[in-house]
């Protein structure tokens, strides 16, 4: 199992696991985490699953897609280097321990 860590905005910490190969999105949903709206159920057309990657492990993961990078210009809350939308990230044994942080509103 992978474990992941949600930041909500006023810092409360939730564990969940994942399976190499889940999305971010399905990891947090399994776990029960708030703050994802994922009005699209995760076909990104929604842009209600933002999220903010620790920047540590920034560099490690793979480039939005065109097709994310285009969602995220429609983000609620601020678009910041670290923006990503948890439904286009597949979680990999190399994420273990990585820290995903929620925005103070999806919409
Ligand atoms: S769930 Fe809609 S864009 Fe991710």
């Amino acid at each position: 199992m992978i474990k992941l860590f949600f930041i909500q905005p006023n810092g409360a910490t939730h564990e969940a696991s994942a399976v190499n190969g889940q999305t971010l999105l399905s990891a947090a949903r399994e776990a029960g985490i708030d703050g994802f709206t994922a009005e699209c159920g995760g076909n990104c057309t929604c842009a209600t699953c933002h999220c903010f990657i620790e920047p540590e492990h920034l560099a490690e993961m793979f480039e939005p897609s065109e097709e994310e990078s285009a969602m995220l210009d429609f983000v609620a809350t601020t678009r910041e280097a670290n923006s990503r939308l948890a439904c286009q990230i597949v979680v990999e044994y190399f994420m273990d321990g990585l820290r995903v942080y929620l925005p103070e509103r999806q919409y």
